[in-house]
């Protein structure tokens, strides 16, 4: 499915939640299910920096939660000149709780980017390891 528009408005929509009182850099994110459901997420940081959690694990975390197995893309949005990538942790548990979907990068300014999942994390550490 390729309305990327609406999932990005989900992730800008998210990202107003954010609580990046030591970065200031507010991230929102937006996960599809393959059925249509879209659940968004927000960096939720801590005085603590270390317990920070960033905004793709979390609508990742709430879209699990809810019992959704399946999903189609990702979106990650900021006010970043460039656009911005999931950290490395992250490609981690997209991967293993998303598999190859699309990663849309989108920034205020209007650049996007779509990504497969496979790409940003080659040769991964996966259940198919051991
Ligand atoms: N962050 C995200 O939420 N997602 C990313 O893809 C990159 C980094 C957050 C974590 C932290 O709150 C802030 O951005 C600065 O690293």
């Amino acid at each position: 499915m390729a309305d990327y528009q609406g999932l990005i408005e989900a992730a800008r929509r998210a990202r107003e939640n954010a609580h990046a009182p030591y970065s200031n850099f507010k991230v929102g994110a937006a996960l599809r299910t393959r059925s249509g459901r879209v659940f968004g997420g927000c960096n939720v940081e801590n005085a603590s920096y270390g317990l920070t959690v960033c905004a793709e694990r979390v609508a990742i975390f709430k879209a699990i939660s809810e019992g959704e197995r399946e999903f189609d893309a990702i979106a990650v949005d900021t006010d970043a000149g460039r656009l911005t990538p999931p950290c490395g942790a992250c490609r981690q548990i997209i991967w293993e709780m998303c598999g190859n979907v699309e990663v849309v990068l989108a920034n205020l300014k209007g650049q996007m980017e779509i990504h497969r999942m496979k790409d940003l994390l080659p040769l991964p550490f996966d259940k198919s390891s051991f």
